[in-house]
């Protein structure tokens, strides 16, 4: 093969936010047509660098270097006229517009006396889509699409601006596996193209797929870049922890603590029939399924957020303790949901209040909340 091509190159990109050291002297050099990982712990820096480099945020210090010339990129335009995009793990989409429309939003192919062409965004949008080898009907509502198809509609967006790097930021994350194989096609196709995508995972069977080089950041530093094909899993896992693999994930117990939580006959008619199982102090079970299995529904009905139309929940031997969420959050359950922008996390508040909220009544002292007791 050729001397592979430099089409990217960052130097020294210093990011610091109040109190935090994000990015640390990170340099980077990304190839044509390579399938570059980025993996680290998280908050290791990996989407303040890849903000950085798609001008949703500056750099305090640093240079961006596109063929060998210094680009200043002050905002995600500039990017996307550098060739640069991001797709983010939570779309930009308007979900009551259709595909061609999102994809030309803004800066519709202006047809006589300027009015937006449609014809032509349609016909362009068709043609990008057959480009990657996908079929999508152009006027169908981005609402009415599964997660894959958005994010296909945001790298075609993308490549509607000729973009030469595309950066994925846990694409998977909401993928399933057949999903995955689908996005992990069009990835291929892309490089065929010659484009660049920089892809960021917490998956590492999915980096040793995909990834043709693997950048590993460990608190703001660069750890390395290596040639996939000669990382072991392990050996990556240490670059990106900096101690032994062993200890990585906490050792399993036995599970042999006393019945916590039992659930018997559970039923959500039509959705949910004849659940039963018991769960140890100290246990971990895991619900496996495919998306609208009810695996997130079952839970649901765990916490009283759902109601249920027949059998029992036990917890330590107490029937339907948890008949509300907040009666649940009293009883001893806690909840992570799966969908931490929409429901988990109030993004603009802070860590202290995103605590106290979940648990507000031990905060509140006559209906004020007692700012003194959040510490
Ligand atoms: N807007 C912000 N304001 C303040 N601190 C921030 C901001 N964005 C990121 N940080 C901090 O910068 C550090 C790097 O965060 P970043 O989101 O880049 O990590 P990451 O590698 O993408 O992590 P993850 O794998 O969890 O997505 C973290 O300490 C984070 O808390
Ligand atoms: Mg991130």
């Amino acid at each position: 093969m050729a001397e592979a091509e430099t089409v990217l190159r960052l130097e020294g990109i210093c990011k610091s936010f109040p109190g935090v050291r994000a990015l640390e002297q990170v340099s980077l050099e990304l190839r044509r047509g390579e399938v570059h990982a980025l993996v680290g712990e998280n908050g290791a820096g990996k989407s303040t660098l890849m903000k950085i480099l798609s001008g949703v945020y500056q750099a305090d210090a640093g240079r961006i270097l596109l063929g060998g010339q210094e680009v200043a990129i002050r905002n995600p335009r500039e990017a996307q006229e550098a060739g640069i995009s991001i797709i983010f793990q939570e779309f930009s989409l308007i979900r009551g517009f259709s595909v061609a429309d999102n994809v030309f939003l803004n800066r519709e192919p202006a047809g006589f006396l300027g009015h937006l062409d449609r014809r032509a965004a349609r016909e362009r949008t068709r043609s990008l889509l057959a480009e990657i080898g996908i079929q999508l009907p152009v006027d169908r509502k981005v609402e009415e699409l599964s997660v894959v198809e958005q994010q296909v509609v945001e790298i075609v967006k993308a490549l509607s601006f000729t973009a030469s790097v595309l950066i994925m930021d846990e694409p998977s994350a909401a993928l399933t596996d057949q999903e995955l194989g689908r996005l992990f096609r069009i990835i291929r196709s892309l490089k065929q193209r010659g484009v660049t995508v920089i892809y960021i995972s917490h998956m590492l069977e999915e980096v040793f797929q995909i990834a043709d080089r693997v950048t590993v950041l460990k608190d703001g530093r660069v750890m390395g870049t290596h040639p996939a094909g000669e990382l072991t899993k392990d050996g990556l896992i240490r670059l990106m922890v900096g101690r032994q693999i062993e200890d990585y994930f906490p050792p399993l117990g036995a599970g042999g603590g006393p019945e916590l939580l039992e659930v018997r006959g559970l039923q959500r008619t039509g959705r949910l029939a004849d659940i039963s199982f018991q769960l140890r102090a100290g246990e971990i079970l895991g619900l496996a399924g495919m998306v609208g299995s009810g695996r997130n529904l079952l839970a649901r009905c765990l916490l009283g957020l759902e109601p249920h139309d027949a059998g029992e929940i036990l917890l330590r031997g107490t029937r339907n303790a948890a008949r509300s969420f907040r009666q649940a959050m009293k009883a001893g359950f806690g909840y992570i949901t799966d969908d931490r922008k929409a429901l988990g996390i109030l993004g603009p508040r802070s860590l202290k209040e995103n605590l106290t909220i979940a648990n507000l009544q031990s905060y509140l002292a006559w209906g004020f909340l007692r700012r003194g007791r959040e510490n």
